[in-house]
């Protein structure tokens, strides 16, 4: 096993109605006057907004809103946000929606305690020195960017989709109500539970340092998901299933499931951001599609991982080589992935790239990594095309 740090901070108050303690949260947390920023309207159309500028209104809370934050957040948003908030002389940020609202808020958490142009970060120029303090009201039980280091920006000039990973922006509290994630489309459900199953498995396919401890609660976790995805597929309502993955999410991509082992693959995520960048796909979506082209492609260089993932998460039979078992396990995901109405390849995905369409994909995302990434196997811009190649 390799040494690791788990740092995190965030305060999660999880629970039905939850949602009433964001002022005292706010207060606990220092904040005086505060950027309430959201996403497309489904916090206005279900009425929870109100009920937060309310509870607000009654603590005495000063604060300022900003909607807009779209699925793949954009930098245009998140500079008007820097602005706003310098104006206003804003201290605290409270994201209520999804990965996108909680990320373009960490963005402008940055761009307002950091000077000179934020998108530096996510360009890999600098490093952040701070930000501000941000709290989040979750809707959607995805990202995990409500206890990750992690955000992720779309500069529209170019369409470059970056994710710039620091300490200072993990949320110092998390409001999290499965109730509130009842109101979700079915297909962003069904992205959800592929998102973080596959930010655990990014931690998984590894070659190097793996600990017992961490593979048997990243198999616990996997296994609830594929679980608790077919439930609410069928029953969107259930509260149980709801919290099971609600916390899942959190747990995927806090750090927990990949303490010891050499950080990760994440190859998968990093194809996914060239297509969410260029086609404006729901993340979950393009990481199913693209992981099964993905998995074949590197299989072969990880195999006792693939062959303990067929077993252990799959619940394939333990007949046959190695190979036939891994090959097995790949095939049952694919399956699962279809039984939640997710693609599998890129025409599934709506996406009908053309050959010079992978070619600049697969040069973007070499360029993004610095050339080379992969810990299942390391692959160069070549293998990033043959991957986008066979995903079609
Ligand atoms: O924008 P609104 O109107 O709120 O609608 C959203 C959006 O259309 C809707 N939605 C969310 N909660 C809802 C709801 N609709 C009805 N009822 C609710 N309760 O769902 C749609 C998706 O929302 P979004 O926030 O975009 O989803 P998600 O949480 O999946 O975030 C995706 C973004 O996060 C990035 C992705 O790349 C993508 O840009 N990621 C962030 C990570 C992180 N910060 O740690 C890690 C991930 O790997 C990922 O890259
Ligand atoms: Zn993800």
């Amino acid at each position: 096993m390799f040494d690791f740090k788990y740092y995190t901070p965030t305060k999660v108050v999880f629970g039905k109605n939850t949602e009433s303690k964001v002022a005292e949260l706010i207060k606990e947390f220092g904040g005086t006057k505060v950027l309430v920023h959201y996403g497309g309207g489904s916090v206005v159309r279900s009425g929870l907004l109100e009920r937060v500028t309310k509870t607000l209104d009654e603590a005495g809370i000063n604060y300022i809103t900003l909607g807009g934050a779209v699925p793949n957040p954009r930098l245009g948003l998140v500079y008007e946000g820097i602005e706003l908030c310098k104006k206003e002389g804003v201290d605290f940020l409270l994201a209520v929606g999804g990965g996108s609202a909680i990320d373009s808020a960490k963005a402008i958490g940055y761009g307002v305690a950091n000077d000179g142009d934020v998108w530096d970060f996510y360009d890999y120029k600098r490093k952040v020195t701070g930000c501000l303090p941000l709290g989040v009201i979750l809707t959607i039980a995805a990202t995990g960017s409500e206890m990750s280091d992690s955000s992720v920006i779309t500069k529209e000039e170019g369409l470059v989709k970056r994710g710039y990973s620091s300490d200072y922006g993990r949320p110092r509290f998390a409001i999290m109500n499965p109730e509130l994630t009842m109101t979700l489309p079915d297909y962003q459900t069904a992205c959800g539970c592929t998102d973080i199953m596959m930010h655990t498995m990014e931690r998984y396919f590894t070659n190097g340092g793996n600990m017992e401890i961490t593979d048997a609660l990243a198999e616990g976790l996997l296994r609830t998901v594929k679980t608790n995805a077919v439930i609410l597929r069928d029953d969107p309502k259930n509260y149980d299933a709801r919290a099971e993955v609600m916390w899942a999410g959190s747990l995927a991509h806090n750090g927990l499931t990949g303490c010891g082992n050499d950080g990760g693959d994440w190859m998968t995520h990093k194809l996914e951001h060239e297509l969410g960048g260029l086609y404006d796909v729901a993340h979950g979506a393009g990481l199913a599609a693209i992981w099964g082209s993905w998995a074949r492609y590197v299989y072969k260089e990880c195999l006792p991982r693939f062959k303990r993932f067929a077993l252990n998460v799959m619940d394939v039979e333990d007949e046959g080589t190695d190979e036939e078992i891994a090959l097995k396990g790949i095939e049952a995901m694919e399956d699962f992935y279809r039984s939640i109405n997710m693609p599998t390849n890129l025409r599934e995905l709506g996406v009908n790239a053309t050959e010079e369409d992978l070619v600049v994909m697969a040069h973007k995302c070499a360029v993004g990594v610095g050339g080379a990434m992969g810990s299942a196997k390391l692959l160069n811009e070549e293998d990033m095309l043959n991957i986008f190649r066979a995903s079609m």
